[in-house]
């Protein structure tokens, strides 16, 4: 390749770092100087001298987007772990905070706190090297992430290089990456319109966003971030919490919007105060403030408690309130048929969401409330968009509301409803019911299960109204040509779904069991069953006693899977889903063998003082498929010793039973014994 020439080298260089700025002045800042036109001419400029001369720079904007979409996310130790935060939901509980710090200290003078908003987001982790942006990677389970950089790059607010006068070696910078809820609500109007699942709040939105194998998807949600924190750092020091974060702002970091450094905790909780009451304005979702002990001397200091470190503390806001109308209240139906009440409200903003339904639950509820239609209530958000009814305001009555009594028929097919015994729900009994049917095929083609894009549920609806699915079955029946005679359907649509539905057909055990909707079969239930049976087959007409022998699998799911796996009908789709070409897979079943076999047909007594309190020892045995027992018998196979063992060791000794230590057990728990 040549060498480009040094003018043009500088061209890009120059207009590398102005984009770079005028990017930070937009989305950092958000005062920018220049016009968008401007800057896309710029941008063009920029990339068409990159491609002719096959120059581009790692900080280049360019770089943003336009990266492949990924297989899979590969993990990612983080350096230093991601710790989480301990929580006080009152005035009094950071004031013991405040206590701890001290006595742990043994100060007596006033700590210097850091006060900032809490993010409702997901954490994430920048590594920079010599100042460049070298990974992004998520939280993860705080010592292991997925590496998102790809994603985190189409976010404008990162910067892809810090300013050369401020980088060091190396830095890894912690900060939460959100939704602010206007592009929450946009989104999920978007959603709505194409009957996809609607994100239940900010906070799964962004986390959805970032978990994209394909970039492009990431770059399309707007995305933002807010940095806090530090990880490990070389070439690079910091004597507090308020140094570091100046020292982010000059970088051209985002940072929370709010950051005070007081000291003594009654200031601290001035600025509790006054996040508190800004954050019904703030554009985003903020669940709390977050309070840090300044100086990272003192921090180093008072170190970690399992996972949460002494110094910071997370003062969680209480849910959003407001008052508003009942309008209507009606009657939903699911897909096992339960009919839920929903209230329809006068919309309300609750914490920059406007909320105009909201569930009652069941008519229980409706009745220890003594919710009447036309009611003015009070409403609540906790974090979650789905608000609920705290309370009515019986004041406001005129004497015009009315009951909502629970329906005699279906409201959508006119069948029978029937009460479930013990139950708080009632049931539409009508198999051929259209909302449960579609609620059926919208279930088996959501994401935990089949996971077929495409057929959320305004297709389905559709399909539904054409007569074109009018069961699950029918989906694998779909030709091209249906689709592209209906309106929602072009060309390219169509065959993404034909394609989406063809990809499908290859799925995992515990996928396509949630995918059946059997009641009270939720993904847990399904992963366990996948777990202990290997295939289908094994299920096929299966008795109730085969699953109750599973732990966690109660009397109503082995009913209910037993009945499922009984019915003639079943078993019949059950065959005709094979035919059409589904294959089923079960990587989940082996896993569970290894583990699970490993202590299977033993018995252990447990006796002594040991590390561990004795129920937790006994429940790791039990995960392994051994038996915990109280007493020494014939039928004992180890008797585990701790410190001063008695009775039990003379009893095991004179029956000749393997004695092993606490440690010997860990070896026999990993495999790395035979027993
Ligand atoms: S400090 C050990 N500061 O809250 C320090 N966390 O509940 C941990 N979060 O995993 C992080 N805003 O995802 C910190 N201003 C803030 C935050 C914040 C949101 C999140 C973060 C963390 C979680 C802990």
């Amino acid at each position: 390749m040549n060498k480009i020439p040094d003018r043009i080298e500088k061209e890009i260089q120059k207009l590398v770092k102005d984009l770079n700025y005028h990017c930070y002045r937009y989305y950092v800042l958000d005062a920018p100087v220049i016009s968008d036109e401007e800057y896309d001419k710029s941008y063009r400029h920029l990339k068409e001298l990159e491609e002719r001369h096959h120059y581009v720079l790692p900080d280049s904007p360019t770089q943003r987007v336009g990266a492949p979409a990924l297989d899979k996310f590969e993990k990612v130790q983080h350096t230093e772990p991601m710790l989480s935060l301990d929580n006080a939901f009152s005035h009094d509980e950071v004031r013991e905070f405040d206590q701890r710090v001290k006595k742990f200290l043994k100060s007596a003078s006033e700590i210097e706190y850091t006060v900032e908003p809490k993010y409702d987001g997901l954490a994430i982790e920048l590594t920079y090297r010599n100042g460049v942006l070298y990974k992004a990677s998520t939280r993860g389970d705080g010592y292991e992430g997925e590496d998102v950089t790809q994603n985190i790059k189409t976010i404008r607010a990162v910067p892809l290089k810090i300013e050369e006068a401020a980088a060091p070696d190396e830095i890894d910078i912690r900060g939460e990456v959100y939704m602010d809820l206007r592009e929450f609500d946009v989104i999920n109007r978007e959603r709505e319109k194409l009957g996809e699942p609607l994100f239940a709040n900010p906070r799964n939105a962004a986390a959805g966003s970032i978990r994209q194998l394909d970039p492009s998807i990431t770059a399309r949600r707007k995305l933002h971030l807010a940095c806090y924190g530090m990880g490990h750092a070389r070439g690079i020091k910091f004597e507090s919490q308020w140094e570091f974060i100046n020292w982010l702002e000059k970088a051209r970091f985002p940072v929370p919007s709010i950051i005070k450094s007081v000291k003594g905790i009654e200031k601290a909780i001035n600025v509790i105060r006054e996040i508190e009451e800004k954050r019904k304005d703030f554009p985003f979702e903020a669940d709390g403030a977050v309070i840090k002990v300044n100086s990272f001397e003192l921090q180093k200091g008072l170190g970690i408690k399992t996972r949460e470190p002494r110094w910071a503390l997370a003062y969680k806001f209480p849910a959003h309130q407001g008052i508003t109308k009942i309008n209507e209240i009606i009657a939903s139906v699911g897909r096992t048929g339960a009919i839920t009440p929903v209230a329809l409200l006068e919309p309300v903003r609750l914490g920059g969401v406007t909320v105009s339904r909201s569930t009652l639950h069941n008519w229980d509820e409706i009745e220890r409330k003594d919710i009447r239609i036309g009611d003015t209530v009070v409403v609540e958000r906790a974090g979650d968009v789905i608000p609920h009814v705290v309370a009515v305001i019986k004041e406001k009555r005129t004497g015009d509301e009315k009951h909502f009594k629970p329906p005699v028929k279906c409201p959508v097919c006119g069948s029978v409803v029937e009460k479930e015994e013990g139950g708080v729900a009632w049931r539409c009994i009508g198999l051929n019911c259209a909302a449960q049917v579609q609620e059926r095929i919208r279930h088996y083609a959501s994401r935990a299960a089949m996971d077929i894009e495409g057929l959320g549920e305004k297709n389905v609806e559709l399909l539904y109204s054409q007569g074109l699915v009018t069961h699950f079955l029918d989906i694998y029946k779909l030709k091209k040509e249906d689709l592209l005679n209906l309106p929602r359907f072009a060309e390219k649509s169509a065959q993404n779904l034909m394609d989406a539905i063809e990809k499908s057909k290859h799925t995992t055990l515990t996928r396509f069991l949630y995918s059946l909707g059997i009641l009270h079969i939720g993904e847990y239930a399904s992963k366990l069953l996948a777990r202990k049976f290997n295939s289908l087959d094994e299920l096929y007409h299966i008795t109730p006693e085969k699953i109750t022998g599973i732990k966690q699998m109660g009397e109503k799911t082995a009913a209910s899977i037993a009945r499922f796996f009984n019915d003639p009908e079943n078993l019949q789709t059950l065959k005709a889903l094979k035919a059409l070409g589904i294959e089923i897979t079960n990587p989940d079943f082996k896993k569970e063998l290894e583990e699970k076999r490993r202590l299977e047909g033993l018995t252990f007594v447990i006796t002594g003082t040991l590390p561990h309190p004795r129920n937790e020892i006994e429940a790791l045995i039990e995960n392994m498929g051994g038996h915990a027992s109280g007493s020494v018998s014939k039928k004992t196979d180890y008797l585990v010793t701790g410190e001063n063992a008695g009775s039990k060791l003379q009893k095991a000794k004179s029956l000749g039973i393997k004695i092993i230590s606490y440690e010997e057990l860990l070896a026999l728990l990993e495999g790395k014994e035979n027993a």
